[in-house]
């Protein structure tokens, strides 16, 4: 008897602590340390813990640095390309001196150039302009958003350089992001290449 009234308010006690867990406790901490375990510097298991260097090009873009201990700037293959930016665009499809200096190293109508062209094509670009370039039955275009207005098998696009649109992939324009970090330098020619067939077929 005796020690079993003892015992209730320890009980009480545990009950209480099992309840509110450990936060009375690292609260406690907080106020000694000013900080607790709940505030650890832990990172998810696919985070990347430092940036990517400014104007690099994925691993996954297939694109390797040229020589060991040399940090890739977006020269994938070896092949050197200019630097440039969104403001070097310019009016669509003139863009400055560097962007239409650059030549496309690819035949246009290579069957493999516009097959892998298709590849990529579909696996960045059709969410939002349509399989056929098109944009009506994308997933922004169902949004009723401006996409439709942006038809790259249309005759506006169909009038821009090869050079603008390989820009245009590469630092994106407004609204459309950019993906020079995700598709590599060969890659973005073969989807320009893909986009003229589109074109074509459309009759532009
Ligand atoms: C997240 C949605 C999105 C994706 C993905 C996307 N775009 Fe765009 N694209 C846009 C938007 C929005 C615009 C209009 C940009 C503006 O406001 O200047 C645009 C415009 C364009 C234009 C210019 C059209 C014109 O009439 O001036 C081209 C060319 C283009 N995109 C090509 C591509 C290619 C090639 C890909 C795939 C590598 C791609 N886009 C992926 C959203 C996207």
């Amino acid at each position: 008897m005796h020690s079993a009234r003892l015992m209730q308010p320890l009980v009480w006690v545990l009950v209480l602590v099992a309840l509110a867990g450990c936060k009375p406790l690292d609260d406690a901490m907080v106020s000694v340390f000013g900080r607790s375990m709940r505030d650890q510097r832990s990172f998810d298991p696919y985070e990347n813990t430092r940036p990517a260097p400014i104007n690099s090009v994925a691993f996954s873009a297939g694109n390797y640095p040229a020589a060991d201990g040399e940090v890739n700037i977006g020269q994938p293959e070896g092949v050197f390309v200019p630097p440039f930016t969104q403001l070097d665009l310019g009016t669509p499809g003139e863009g400055a001196a560097v962007i239409q200096g650059m030549v496309n190293p690819t035949t246009p109508t290579d069957a493999a150039s516009l097959a892998r062209g298709e590849e990529i094509y579909m696996r960045f670009c059709v969410v939002c302009h349509g399989p056929d370039g098109v944009g009506t039955n994308a997933y922004i275009a169902q949004q009723h958003l401006v996409l439709p207005a942006y038809n790259l098998s249309g005759d506006v696009v169909a009038a821009y350089s090869d050079q603008y649109i390989y820009a245009m992939i590469r630092v994106g324009r407004g609204l459309m992001p950019e993906y020079g970090s995700r598709i590599s330098h060969f890659d973005r020619w073969h989807v320009v290449n893909y986009v003229r067939q589109l074109q074509a077929q459309a009759g532009n």
